[in-house]
């Protein structure tokens, strides 16, 4: 899926995705260290805090890796290249890079300024990226993942325009006729589209092809593929414009078909081929633990704000960012170890293999330290003051991250010369 079958031409120069996957890693070290020195945000959902380390986790991790995905898997998956990959790619990537801080520090701090700066910088800089991927996807072929990938698209352009419109509305700037009656149908449409919408069909769609490839396990069974999408489609699609008492139903089917999504990737890895253990796997076995206690912590009527909160670092934490991070480590040594390979004037046999890239011991070391930091971040809720060991943790295993990757990058770079 990544590069199965890839000819060098097919795909993005290496440095095109590959800026985003050396990014990403620090914005977690970013939120790990906010989350540890501001535990405010164990207050609530809506805390300033925890406003500002859901953008750095949304926009600046997974925004960043995903959308560097995308880069790659347009034209190798789908068979869509995207136009102008070299511009768009290095000003999409400087814009998440540089917008996405000033966001949070807006909604951190409550500067109205910042906030505008930092979605008005998200928006113009994401514009062509976003444009020269609609445009990929509209020529791309007609394969499930694709068509997951299309509807993740839309979602995403929703959750950018309603929290364009959200922040117009908290710093004060939006003309007479825009402003919402009601802001929280805004705040519930917009974290739901992002949450839902564009995160988990995402994923979903992108385990489809990956789980069974990097992991060895049989084929997702027909049900899991295109009518599950049908069926989370239409879920937040309920959830998101029905008239109030349906929009529960949305609710309870996109619970139930992520549910039974984690369920059935759990049981096609109990089901691999080869017994081998793999961080990657285990990053992605937590990946699905997360998201089943994510839907159960959000569908059981738990009472207060630390539930609601802790279901939100599952989500994030616990499920995205493990399988995330769990992708991330397998696609960047494939990656380097493919373009040397493919490379003018190199001969295979001088050139590192893909674990001199990025070691199992390596990632597996990353991998326990975000294991611990997820424990206590879930925790901290319940319990503020694991909020200082939860976000150092994960400090911890975003600078190991970010430094396993650059050292596989260097590598790349020194043999490339
Ligand atoms: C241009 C990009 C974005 C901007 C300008 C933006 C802006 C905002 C603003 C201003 C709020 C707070 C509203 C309030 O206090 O009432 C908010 C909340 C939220 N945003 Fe965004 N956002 C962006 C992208 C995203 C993305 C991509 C995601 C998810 C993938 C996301 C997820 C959320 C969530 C979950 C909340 C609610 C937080 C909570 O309940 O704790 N945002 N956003």
């Amino acid at each position: 899926m990544i590069g199965a079958g890839l000819a060098p031409e097919q795909g993005p120069p290496f440095t095109a995705p590959l800026r985003f996957f050396l990014t990403a890693p620090w914005f977690l070290v970013a939120a790990g260290l906010l989350a540890a020195f501001d535990p405010g945000w164990t207050e609530g959902p809506l805390s300033p805090t925890a406003l500002a380390l859901t953008h750095l986790l949304t926009l600046g991790f997974l925004g960043m890796v995903m959308l560097g995905a995308l880069t790659q898997m347009l034209p190798v998956l789908a068979g869509a290249p995207m136009p102008g990959i070299r511009p768009v790619a290095t000003i999409g990537h400087a814009s998440l890079t540089l917008g996405t801080p000033l966001l949070a520090w807006g909604l951190w701090r409550g500067e109205p300024a910042a906030l505008l700066h930092g979605a008005g910088l998200l928006w113009l800089g994401l514009a062509p990226l976003l444009i020269s991927a609609g445009l990929a996807l509209a020529d791309a072929r007609r394969l499930d993942s694709v068509h997951a990938m299309r509807v993740a698209f839309v979602a995403l352009l929703a959750t950018l325009a309603l929290g364009l419109g959200l922040a117009g509305w908290l710093a004060d700037a939006l003309p007479a006729g825009w402003r919402p009656d009601d802001p929280f149908i805004w705040l519930r449409a917009h974290a739901l589209a992002g949450l839902a919408g564009w995160v988990a069909i995402l994923v979903v769609g992108v385990a489809w092809q990956v789980v069974p490839m990097l992991q060895v396990t049989p084929a997702y069974p027909a049900w899991a593929t295109r009518p599950l999408l049908v069926v989370l489609t239409s879920a937040v699609g309920v959830a998101l414009l029905a008239p109030a008492p349906w929009r529960v139903v949305g609710e309870i089917a996109l619970a139930l078909g992520l549910a039974a999504f984690a369920l059935v990737t759990l049981d096609l890895q109990r089901r691999r081929k080869r017994k081998l253990a793999s961080p990657t796997l285990d990053l992605w076995r937590l990946g699905m633990l997360g998201l089943i206690g994510a839907v159960a912590l959000f569908a059981l009527p738990l009472p207060g704000e630390p539930a609601r909160l802790a279901g939100g670092v599952l989500f994030l934490v616990g499920f995205a960012a493990s399988v995330v991070i769990g992708m991330v480590d397998k696609i960047v040594p494939f990656l380097a170890w493919f373009h040397l390979r493919a490379g003018p004037g190199t001969s295979a046999g001088a050139l590192p293999g893909m674990k001199d890239f990025l070691s199992d011991a390596a990632a597996r070391g990353q991998a326990r330290l975000h294991l611990v930091a997820l424990v206590c971040l879930v925790a901290a809720p319940f319990a503020p003051a694991l909020a200082v060991p939860g976000g150092l943790l994960l400090a911890a295993a975003g600078a190991v991250a970010g430094w396993n990757l650059a050292r596989a990058a260097r590598l790349y770079a020194r043999h490339r010369r």
